[in-house]
């Protein structure tokens, strides 16, 4: 039975839906995994990748997302058995990438908090970036701290997903949001002034097309996925909150543009400054955690900067793994009946407890690998994000596309002659008249959008996913 039929809340506003919305959106993803995506896979070949995924696929399924779930008014699994009571699986699997991202997010969202306490007790005060590399490789191959930290994080997300989300969080969303950009851009601006720092500019936005393989478009895609919060029903269920008249062309729009936003923001903080202290762009994970301290030491009143960077990066990484949770929560209570405080606090557990090899394989694990040589974390991660989110891109587009159907409905007008013309029209199938408020709002673009989902989506991610895991 689904509990969450009975009684729905809504956003108190448009901007309370957008703020959540872009809450999930923006977070480690944007401030920490972009950064060092590029960095690693070529800099501007990897950016116009993206850009381009983003374009055509990322657009299209946040719509798709919001669409079933307003439509619905239910989780994800809810909403794929309202529509079709047969593919109410489609929806578990993205359960179990939620489940799999948020034990490495946690991870490193306690990264954050580690940082932001060293920040605040004014631990790095240099620009010496080899000292400070060392740091980030002692914390992290120490095995008890960063597990700590990890706990940490999850009983803040156990606690906030435990009293159900939306009042408190979209408060102050309001304030720290904004508040994070703002940061953003001032750190952005010390880090492409630094001397030097015109070489990482030119890195991140001139493409080397010689770099683009098809690990790098695969990587480029199941970012897209991971940055939007896409292909795991996550929308969905936001898009559910979302109040019958409001615009659903207009905020598929807005949030990808947010996201997007924010990870050029970080990519413009922390690439020019890999440049400018010398630093290598192909650091991996630890990018963000070396190269910003540098940047903040070279800063006015660089270690208040520096606290309040790493607060508002906890901020935004809380607001999306509560929204990570919140998917495999509200899945055990709709469908096995738990009560909310017992499935939050099971599956947190489990959560944490998975995280600790991911952890762990940062230090005295490191030389077990699982897939493509690579270790856990970075395993979890490639599994739930370049194979499980692109694979529930693929089931939701099909799904849309082709199952609850855009199909062209057949409409038989009688001339006045007495002649009988026949139309197919696409406004009145449920997902337009969904889209467009049973047709109050022009969504001129329905007819791409269509073309986009049923055709381009499917096709190109399938393309893109088995030639960058076969490769
Ligand atoms: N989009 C979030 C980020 O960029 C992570 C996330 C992925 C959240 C999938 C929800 C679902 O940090």
């Amino acid at each position: 039975m689904q509990s969450s039929e009975i009684k729905r809340d809504q956003w108190g506003s448009k901007l309370g839906f957008i703020l959540a919305a872009a809450g999930s959106a923006v977070g480690l993803g944007n401030l920490w995994k972009f950064p060092f995506l590029a960095g690693q896979n070529g800099g501007g070949a990897f950016v116009l990748v993206y850009f381009i995924i983003l374009f055509v696929v990322g657009f299209t399924l946040m719509m798709a997302e919001i669409t079933v779930g307003r439509y619905a008014q239910l989780n994800a699994i809810g909403a794929y058995r309202k529509i079709r009571e047969s593919w109410a699986w489609a929806g578990s699997l993205g359960v179990l990438a939620g489940f799999l991202i948020l034990s490495f997010y946690s991870v490193i969202g306690g990264w954050i908090i580690s940082y932001l306490v060293k920040a605040a007790s004014g631990s790095f005060n240099t620009a010496d970036v080899q000292l400070l590399g060392g740091m980030f490789n002692e914390f992290i191959s120490s095995a008890g701290m960063p597990i700590f930290y990890h706990g940490v994080f999850m009983l803040i997300t156990l606690g906030i997903v435990m009293g159900g989300i939306q009042n408190g969080i979209e408060k102050y969303s309001k304030i720290m949001m904004p508040a994070l950009f703002i940061i953003m851009v001032l750190v952005m601006i010390r880090s492409v002034t630094l001397d030097g720092a015109m070489e990482g500019v030119k890195f991140f936005l001139t493409p080397d097309f010689s770099k683009i393989t098809g690990g790098v478009i695969l990587s480029a895609l199941g970012q897209v996925f991971f940055s939007l919060s896409l292909g795991m029903g996550c929308m969905i269920t936001y898009g559910s909150y979302l109040s019958k008249d409001e615009n659903i062309p207009q905020s598929s729009m807005i949030i990808p543009l947010i996201d997007t936003g924010v990870a050029l923001l970080a990519g413009l903080a922390i690439l020019p400054a890999v440049f400018a202290f010398g630093f290598s762009p192909n650091a991996g994970p630890g990018l963000l955690f070396i190269t910003l301290p540098a940047v903040f030491s070279k800063m006015p009143m660089g270690s208040l900067v520096g606290v309040a960077f790493f607060i508002l990066a906890l901020f935004a990484a809380v607001t999306s793994s509560i929204s990570l949770l919140e998917v495999c929560v509200s899945y055990v209570v709709d469908e096995w009946n738990w009560t909310r405080k017992k499935a939050t606090l099971i599956i947190s557990g489990m959560i944490f407890a998975l995280g600790i090899p991911c952890s762990l394989s940062q230090g005295p694990w490191s030389h077990i690998t699982l897939i493509k040589g690579k270790n856990i974390l970075d395993s979890v991660d490639f599994i739930a994000t370049n194979i499980l989110l692109p694979l529930g891109g693929i089931i939701l587009s099909i799904f849309v596309g082709w199952v609850w159907g855009l199909y062209k409905e057949q409409r038989i007008h009688k001339t006045e002659d007495g002649k009988t013309v026949i139309t197919w029209d696409l406004a009145y199938t449920d997902a337009i008249k969904e889209i467009t408020n049973d047709g109050k709002i022009n969504f001129a673009l329905a007819h791409v959008w269509v073309f986009l989902i049923k055709w381009v989506a499917p096709i190109a991610i399938s393309i893109v996913f088995l030639q960058g895991i076969f490769a």
